[in-house]
């Protein structure tokens, strides 16, 4: 558990939030590296043989991922900039996927010179182009082709990536294709299959399915002579952002058990928002609390351009006091950004609150600060790691 209240004050593992925010000042991300740790640690329980690379989007704090990295976690990353955060984290390279379905030639050059695991390729029309910079390099490069399959999964629409229409990956009727296409260049190495189907998912017979659509596929470019190793199912595990009971790796690995055995492959695996998102809290400090239109609007000092998931999605984080207090009544919290958008969230039951008080947004160690903006000329939030009793403010 990443927070918890002492006295009613609240505390990140054993440091009280008020130490931090008065020290570094608001709006602040706080992190538990202990909560990582343990959460990791299942995921290793669950997927012993598997490589788990955390997909570095969630959250690429270098202190961070330097602490995943220690754990043995490899990397998904999707840029030039986080494969280079994830080289200096200490990732062997061997341990790192590339994916994006945009990647520039100097990104793919990167990656084939620091000799990742595999280029994930997002269409049939990148692979002439990875064979061409390796051919420049005078390299094979390995490669997985990113299958879309065409699934409708629960989620929000902007988190919904392995859909028909959607431009993510390579339509599984192109597959054999796609195969043929690699297999005819001596400049790449067909290594694996993805699949990503999309993100916060919390219904696992859907993640089930998305591991039967990958091996099927798998299996058909075996039989078609295609020697595959490895396949990767991407990530996507949801959590509860109600605080509720989360589903576990082990609950997922045990619906993907009939589709593994046999172990013909090896498995990869891309979870990010599920090893951090309820490791992190994100701390703001009221200005002002306004009475108006009927409505009591709590104006604090960090809001869309600090955690954009309520704006963009909707999302409804669990917002709590840092000093625990009586009576809570409904209030909009907002944010001071000039946009209708920027509400942090509507009806809110908090105690009553006043300029300086601050508020803890729960559930915010994935896509939190790596989506923070500078819009309206504002700082981005400061980053605190708490380790073992203490913490430190990342530079
Ligand atoms: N692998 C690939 C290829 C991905 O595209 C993603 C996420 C992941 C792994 C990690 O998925 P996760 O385990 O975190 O669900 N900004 C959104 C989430 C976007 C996710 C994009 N891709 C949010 O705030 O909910």
């Amino acid at each position: 558990m990443t927070w918890h209240y002492v006295d009613g004050v609240l505390h990140v593992e054993d440091i009280p939030v008020p130490e931090v925010a008065d020290r570094v000042g608001t709006p602040v991300y706080i992190y538990s590296l202990d909560e990582i740790t343990r959460r990791v640690r299942l995921y290793q329980q669950a997927f012993p043989e598997a490589l788990i690379a955390y997909a570095y989007k969630a959250n690429a704090n270098p202190g961070l991922v330097a602490h995943l990295a220690a754990l043995g976690c490899g990397a998904d990353v999707v840029s030039a900039g986080e494969l280079r955060v994830a080289l200096a984290a200490g990732v062997p390279p061997e341990r790192i996927v590339l994916n994006g379905n945009a990647k520039g030639d100097e990104e793919i050059a990167l990656a084939l010179r620091v000799g990742v695991r595999s280029l994930n390729l997002d269409a049939v029309e990148e692979i002439p182009r990875v064979a061409a910079v390796a051919r420049e390099l005078g390299v094979v490069a390995p490669v997985a082709l990113r299958i879309n399959p065409g699934m409708d999964v629960r989620t929000h629409p902007h988190l919904r990536v392995g859909a028909a229409g959607s431009h993510f990956g390579i339509p599984v009727a192109d597959v054999l294709t796609a195969a043929a296409k690699v297999a005819s260049s001596p400049y790449l190495r067909l290594r694996g299959l993805h699949i990503h189907a999309g993100s916060q998912l919390t219904d696992l017979e859907e993640l089930a399915a998305v591991a039967q659509v990958a091996v099927h596929w798998a299996r058909t470019l075996a039989e078609a002579g295609y020697s595959l190793e490895e396949v990767n199912l991407g990530g996507g595990l949801g959590i509860s952002y109600t605080g509720g009971e989360d589903p576990g790796p082990e609950e997922v690995v045990r619906r993907w058990r009939p589709y593994l055995e046999g172990g013909q492959f090896r498995l990869i695996i891309e979870p990010g928002r599920w090893l951090v998102a309820p490791a992190g809290v994100l701390v703001v400090r009221v200005v002002q609390v306004k009475q108006a239109w009927g409505r009591t609007f709590v104006a604090v000092d960090g809001g869309m351009n600090a955690l954009l998931r309520p704006a963009l999605y909707g999302a409804r984080h669990r917002i709590v006091p840092v000093r625990q207090g009586e009576d809570p009544v409904p209030v909009d919290v907002v944010g001071p950004i000039c946009e209708s958008a920027d509400v942090l969230g509507r009806d809110y039951p908090l105690p009553p609150l006043k300029n300086g008080d601050l508020l803890a947004i729960l559930d915010v160690g994935a896509y939190g600060r790596s989506m923070a903006s500078t819009y309206n000329g504002r700082p981005l939030p400061g980053e605190v790691l708490v380790r073992g009793g203490r913490w430190e403010l990342c530079p």
